[in-house]
């Protein structure tokens, strides 16, 4: 099965859709996973860029897979993530070949000729916040500013830490039902961590505990590929799992655009192929 993986391409920085949608994926496989941070979508006028594009793409795949990013989720006006989510909602009604994934997954076919399938677990995921960062946490990411957890009311890193939670229980019931199928993970959030030696400092903490995830036996077959955004740095590793003769190779992913003055590794017509 051919697959592409975008995410962060962050239309809300570009004025004209017409241009960034050509501009941000060049097609080339079955199917497109929108890993998340694709547009601010928290008012009316940047949430018409994001159909645009979503209808723009949609044509050239079979079908095309989002899960949210922070960025998302992002307002100026105060709308809340569940509004936001029923616009994304609205649009997979008007348009078939837009999936929205939201702690739930779907079975896709590796394609028209093959009998073989994916099953296909998209979450935000979120991080899991120490109680000691999260004030420094707070008051470091636009996060706690800009997205609103209902209407007007801010989120706070204890939500987002429950919103972490809820996404792992969904990770371990996908795996525990699915566990004779091959499970594509899409996320935003990087579902893996190294861990910050003893004497990290504060600030590089508040990144990695803003950033990634140590999901610990959650991220294992049958688990097979896992794509995320977030991070803005392009990001192409293998990880094998069992002993010599039975070994399973499990391959994490990202392809993020990033903001237009930065500098990710971004390839917009990298094609993997999952066998
Ligand atoms: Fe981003
Ligand atoms: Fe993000």
């Amino acid at each position: 099965m051919k697959v592409q993986v975008i995410s962060d391409t962050h239309l809300e920085f570009f004025s004209d859709p017409r241009v960034t949608a050509r501009a941000v994926v060049e097609p080339k496989a079955d199917y497109l996973f929108l890993c998340g941070d694709i547009c601010e979508c928290g008012e009316s006028k940047l949430f018409e860029h994001f159909v645009y594009f979503i209808n723009y793409i949609t044509p050239k795949y079979q079908l095309v897979i989002h899960v949210a990013g922070n960025h998302e989720y992002y307002s100026s006006t105060g709308e809340s993530i569940a509004t936001i989510k029923s616009k994304f909602r609205e649009l997979e009604r008007s348009n078939a070949k837009y999936k929205f994934l939201d702690n739930e997954c779907i079975e896709i076919k590796a394609s028209p000729r093959h009998r073989k399938s994916y099953i296909i677990a998209g979450t935000t995921l979120w991080t899991d916040i120490p109680k000691k960062l999260e004030v420094d946490i707070k008051y470091s990411m636009n996060d706690y500013k800009r997205v609103f957890a209902s209407a007007k009311k801010n989120i706070t890193p204890a939500q987002v830490t429950r919103l972490n939670k809820d996404a792992r229980e969904f990770i371990d019931e996908v795996r525990r039902k699915h566990k004779n199928k091959d499970i594509i993970l899409l996320t935003h959030h990087k579902p893996i961590m190294v861990a910050p030696p003893p004497g990290t400092p504060r600030d590089d903490l508040i990144l990695k505990f803003a950033y990634e995830n140590e999901l610990k036996g959650l991220l294992a077959p049958p688990i097979v590929f896992a794509a995320h955004g977030h991070v803005h740095q392009h990001n192409d590793v293998s990880v094998t799992f069992g002993k010599q003769g039975a070994t399973r190779k499990l391959h994490i992913y990202a392809n993020p655009r990033g903001y237009p003055y930065q500098k990710t590794n971004f390839n917009p017509g990298e094609v993997i192929t999952l066998h």
